[in-house]
């Protein structure tokens, strides 16, 4: 089994690139078939840092005429989260008479994606859906519904695909999980 050693902690592999791939497929095609009518380009709107690989997979796979924004929220410290989602760096356009698409690396709580889609309908957007590549079933409290969920996992800390242990192991192609 494909181990990996990142700071002072071992993970397994997962989820390999050939699952995920094929999760962000029907993704890609759920999104294709809602948005294909749009009259305007929705907006992306990339989580930074843990939804850029995400999003560099699902944008090449939608068919429809798309713009893309980022956003920069932190909320987690090491493998558990604060509880407090701190603005890194704000939204790099405006979402006003917008239908923006929030793309996230994973909900947990879903503390973030609450306060986000709050934010952009307090800043005018016309609509708001989520599409998240991971949903870790257990945690999320299910207040809002989520759109577009590539995998459902259960609640343990994982890494790679764009997700980090205290910033580090993003680039790892595959998802591990934390190995105790
Ligand atoms: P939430 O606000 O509790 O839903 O947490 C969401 C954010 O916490 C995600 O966007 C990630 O940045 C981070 N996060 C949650 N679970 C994990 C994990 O297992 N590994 C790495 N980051 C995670
Ligand atoms: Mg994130």
């Amino acid at each position: 089994m494909k181990t990996v050693r990142l700071h002072d902690k071992f993970f397994k592999l997962f989820i390999p690139y050939s699952e995920i791939s094929a999760a962000i497929d029907r993704v890609a095609d759920e999104i294709n078939r809602d948005y294909k009518d749009s009259p305007e380009p929705p907006i992306l709107l990339c989580v930074l840092s843990g939804a850029i690989m995400f999003t560099g997979e699902l944008m090449k796979r939608l068919n429809f005429d798309c713009t893309l924004s980022s956003i920069k929220l932190s909320s987690y410290e090491g493998t558990s989260s604060t509880g407090v989602i701190k603005e890194i760096m704000g939204l790099t356009s405006p979402v006003e008479d917008r239908d923006v698409i929030i793309l996230e690396d994973i909900v947990d709580t879903g503390r973030t994606v609450h306060s986000l889609v709050d934010m952009l309908k307090k800043r005018g957007a016309s609509s708001v859906r989520i599409a998240t590549m991971l949903l870790k079933t257990e945690v999320y409290d299910g207040d809002i519904p989520l759109d577009y969920v590539a995998l459902e996992i259960p609640n343990r800390f994982i890494v790679g695909f764009g997700l980090d242990y205290d910033e580090i192991g993003r680039n790892l192609p595959d998802i591990y999980v934390i190995d105790n």
